[in-house]
């Protein structure tokens, strides 16, 4: 089933939401169903065969616990063979360029290359001038297009379950994702992803942590944490790097936690059935308190869950592409 209202998988690499059309983004949506129940089974085995005998390479130069374990998992129970190499672990640290660890990797006849860099740009100059598939995993503050697709899943998933409707999608829902918006490479590939798909998108966080001219990507910007979450379908919190305090982006963290922590406090300003994201790792309660992350309105297991069945409907459309399942 990798073809949803006429649209066939072409795409060889999956570097950024930026070159998929909404009909392409749609495609992988609905091909992840099907991914879910293999996951879910309770009996019988969590696999299918769409990648047998492929090769897999997941290529981390950053820590990623959550991504690359998603990513292994999703090529296991696709039945693909699976390589994992850490940067500090290879031949980088000898000086080896990307290139040539690549050629070396393809040497041993790698299908599907997932790669993290702290480079903006790497995964496309990789998929290139090379032959696997490249699937970025995030680089640098550019993109982080798996955790897109899975966010507008999880939320398009939500949305048919709250309405009773299996045709819902994200057309004129609300979504508010708050914090460090200008060092995050999620609310990059999320903004491209929900305004494709139809959804209003409003950042929020302090005006140092606001990317300039963020309105041009089509979102409504405020240092207003009410005034985003207002009439908000979904708040989705990003991850605050300790980091940037150091580097004085924003006067302290206690003055951050006041002013945008998402809380059941500050939750009084959304609706009642809003629900609330977080792409992990949660710093607890400083922009997410505990009670919300682990509260009634949280989904953020089940963007982990459904992670898994989205980089599998990823993998195996652009191995298999057009070809039936
Ligand atoms: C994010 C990342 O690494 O870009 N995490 C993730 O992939 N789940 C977000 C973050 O590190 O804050």
């Amino acid at each position: 089933m990798t073809e949803s209202h006429g649209t066939v998988w072409t795409k060889k690499d999956l570097i950024a939401i930026a070159d998929l059309s909404r009909a392409e983004i749609e495609l992988v949506l609905d091909t992840a169903p099907q991914f879910v129940a293999v996951s879910k089974r309770s009996s019988g085995i969590k696999k299918v065969p769409l990648l047998q005998g492929r090769l897999v390479v997941n290529w981390f130069h950053e820590p990623s616990t959550r991504t690359r374990t998603s990513f292994e998992l999703a090529a296991k129970r696709l039945s693909a063979d699976t390589l994992s190499i850490t940067a500090a672990a290879s031949s980088s640290v000898k000086g080896e360029t990307l290139h040539d660890t690549l050629a070396n990797i393809e040497a041993m006849h790698s299908d599907v290359v997932v790669i993290r860099h702290n480079c903006a740009g790497a995964p496309l100059l990789l998929a290139q001038h090379h032959a696997s598939h490249i699937i970025n995993a995030g680089d640098g503050r550019h993109a982080h297009p798996t955790q897109a697709l899975l966010d507008a899943f999880t939320i398009r998933e939500h949305l048919r379950r709250r309405r009773n409707d299996p045709n819902a999608g994200l057309d004129g829902i609300k979504v508010a994702i708050v914090g460090d918006i200008l060092h995050s490479r999620v609310a990059r590939s999320d903004i491209r992803a929900f305004t494709k798909l139809g959804a209003h998108v409003t950042v929020c966080g302090p005006a140092t942590l606001l990317p300039p001219e963020v309105e041009k990507l089509g979102v409504t910007a405020t240092c207003d944490l009410r005034e985003a979450i207002a009439g908000a379908d979904v708040v989705y919190a990003l991850r605050i790097q300790m980091e940037r305090q150091a580097a004085g982006l924003f006067p302290s963290l206690r003055e951050y936690i006041r002013l945008y922590r998402i809380d059941n406090d500050s939750l009084r300003h959304a609706p009642e059935d809003a629900i609330v994201m977080h792409p992990g790792p949660i710093n607890r309660d400083v922009e997410l308190a505990s009670e919300v992350a682990d509260g009634p309105r949280s989904v953020i297991l089940e963007q982990v869950s459904n992670g898994v069945a989205v980089r599998m409907a990823i993998m195996h459309l652009l191995v298999n592409g057009g070809a039936a399942s």
